[in-house]
């Protein structure tokens, strides 16, 4: 009984929010018909709600290139009208320019052959992008809630912005947020609270018995690897800066130890990753040497090797070579002719292998384990951690 209304409505609903509304509104009249006990075909059933899809007129699907035409010319006519009843005046030539806009726009639209919806809608289309184009502002600022984003929320941001301006970050008086709601995580007080020792609050990094000459002691929360280059010299040096009044350790990323990672003075793991920089020969092989003094500098506390591309698999990363500033290229150990080319991590090591995938021409492992040797002897001693190069970075499992 209600089908041929309901295939009329999906066949008339192009999708989105106009279409959803239509498809709510439909039903509720549809519901309503019915609890009155009349049906669609029912004179009462229009006279009542004037059909199910006649509060929102579709002029979107009756717009075609034919419409187009006819509009533009009844424009055209109604401006020259115009025009020629009042003369020149600021309306009418503005009148007459829009028309002349309109036609521009709609005869470029059918032209081109790469957006079919330009040339099935021509002008009117536009008005889509137009919405499309704020519909990021629109969400953020009006539809998202305070809570709502992912990893962030609004709610995140604004005390992190608080925060940094010295500004007061709490709110009196209650919360905001649904304490009630299943997966609400909080800290209670204790009725028996106890001291927390010191060394709980810390990862000992090293072992004395296992010959490490310098164990370390790591925070809990530290700042992951993010490389000189992917961030600003005044982000990496207020990553440092904080982590040297924090007491954690700030990972340097792949892009090497830079002047901004040592000038602070925050303890610094050293991330190694498949492009070797801060310890590469001039093409791009491991460099024992460089890696040797590098290691050896006080404030590196940790080596990190990152095993493979976890953000770019299969592909390895590029910087170009526009983008080698002199800061970069110190960092990295690039010079020569390396500062004329695009900068390559590629997507595996070249000084070791995997062991799961023999190759006559690499001693699979030997290299790596010299690596580890190298960093376990060297006098500054750097507990270089392999779990901690896995369970970071690693997508190629050692098994
Ligand atoms: C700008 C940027 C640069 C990064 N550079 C490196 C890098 O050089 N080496 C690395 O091992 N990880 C790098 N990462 C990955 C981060 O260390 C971290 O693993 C990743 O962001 C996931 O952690 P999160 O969820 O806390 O952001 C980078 C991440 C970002 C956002």
């Amino acid at each position: 009984m209600f089908l041929p209304s309901a295939v009329r409505l999906s066949r008339g609903v192009r999708g989105g929010v106009r279409g959803g509304v239509r498809r709510v509104h439909a039903s509720s009249v549809l519901l309503e018909g019915r609890l009155n006990d009349m049906t669609p075909e029912d004179p009462a059933f229009m006279k009542r709600f004037g059909g199910a899809g006649a509060a929102l007129p579709d002029f979107v699907e009756k717009w075609s290139p034919e419409m187009f035409r006819r509009c533009g010319v009844a424009g055209g006519v109604a401006a020259s009208g115009a025009l020629a009843a009042f003369g020149p005046s600021v309306p009418t030539l503005v009148g007459l320019g829009a028309v002349g806009a309109y036609w521009a726009i709609g005869l470029k639209d059918l032209a081109q052959e790469r957006q079919a919806l330009r040339r099935n809608f021509p002008v009117l289309c536009h008005l889509r992008y137009l919405a499309e184009s704020v519909r990021p502002e629109i969400r953020q600022y009006f539809v998202e809630s305070d809570m709502e984003a992912a990893p962030f929320s609004r709610e995140h941001r604004s005390v992190a912005y608080q925060r940094a301006k010295g500004a007061s970050d709490t709110l009196p008086l209650g919360t905001r947020r649904n304490v009630y709601e299943p997966g609400y995580e909080w800290a209670n007080h204790s009725m028996w609270p106890t001291a927390v020792p010191e060394e709980n609050t810390r990862v000992a990094m090293g072992d004395a018995r296992n010959g490490c000459t310098q164990p370390y002691s790591a925070a809990l929360l530290n700042v992951s690897g993010m490389s000189y280059g992917a961030l600003s010299s005044n982000a990496v040096l207020a990553l440092n800066h904080g982590a040297k009044l924090g007491g954690f350790y700030h990972n340097t990323g792949e892009g090497g130890i830079s002047r901004f990672h040592r000038e602070p003075g925050g303890d610094v793991v050293w991330n190694i990753g498949t492009g070797y920089f801060g310890c590469r020969t001039a093409d791009g092989a491991f460099c024992e040497k460089m890696f040797a003094d590098n290691a050896r500098l006080p404030q590196v506390k940790m080596i990190e090797i990152k095993l493979s591309q976890g953000a770019k698999p299969a592909h390895g990363g590029l910087l170009p070579k526009e983008k080698i500033t002199p800061e970069i290229a110190e960092a990295r150990g690039l010079f020569g002719a390396a500062l004329t080319q695009d900068c390559n991590s590629p997507a595996c090591h070249s000084a070791f292998g995997n062991p799961c995938v023999r190759s006559p021409a690499r001693a699979p492992w030997l290299v790596l384990s010299r690596l580890l040797l190298l960093t376990h002897s060297l006098t500054h001693s750097l507990t270089h951690s392999l779990t901690h190069s896995l369970t970071h970075s690693l997508t190629h499992s050692l098994l």
